[in-house]
């Protein structure tokens, strides 16, 4: 009798795991619902959470005068800690101090790894 073999488990994606995804699923969830509703377990990321907090006008536009773009994630990334202190000691923007909850989200993307 000709026995087929059988097909090798076909992998979904090539793609290694997202830092994100690595945290969703260390989480160990027991239901789907959880999985599902697991979204606030995702690390916050520059582009969708801190980038839309900085204004183009003035905040990008004046910073980038003293050496500063806003709008660059390899620049908030490497001055991070500079620009946490000035958002929570309120003096930046100079104009109008961000909320506390505002201040607490760009720690909290520090603390998570300062995603893209
Ligand atoms: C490393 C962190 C930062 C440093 C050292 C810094 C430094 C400065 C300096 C020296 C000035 C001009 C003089 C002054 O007004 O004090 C300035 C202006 C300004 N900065 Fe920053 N800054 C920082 C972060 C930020 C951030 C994170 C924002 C916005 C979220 C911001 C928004 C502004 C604005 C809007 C002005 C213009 C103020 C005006 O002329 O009316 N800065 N900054």
């Amino acid at each position: 009798m000709e026995v087929t073999p059988l097909a090798p488990a076909r992998r979904i994606s090539n793609r290694p795991a997202q830092h994100s995804e690595l945290r969703l699923w260390s989480s160990c969830p027991d239901t789907l619902d959880s999985v599902l509703g697991g979204s606030s377990q995702i690390a916050l990321s520059f582009t969708h959470d801190i980038r839309p907090l900085f204004r183009d006008s003035p905040d990008v536009d004046t910073m980038k005068d003293f050496g500063l773009d806003l709008s660059s994630y390899e620049d908030v990334k490497a001055k991070a800690a500079a620009i946490f202190e000035r958002l929570k000691d309120g003096t930046m923007p100079c104009d109008d101090p961000w909320p506390k909850e505002q201040v607490a989200l760009f720690e909290q993307w520090m603390e998570e790894g300062m995603m893209p």
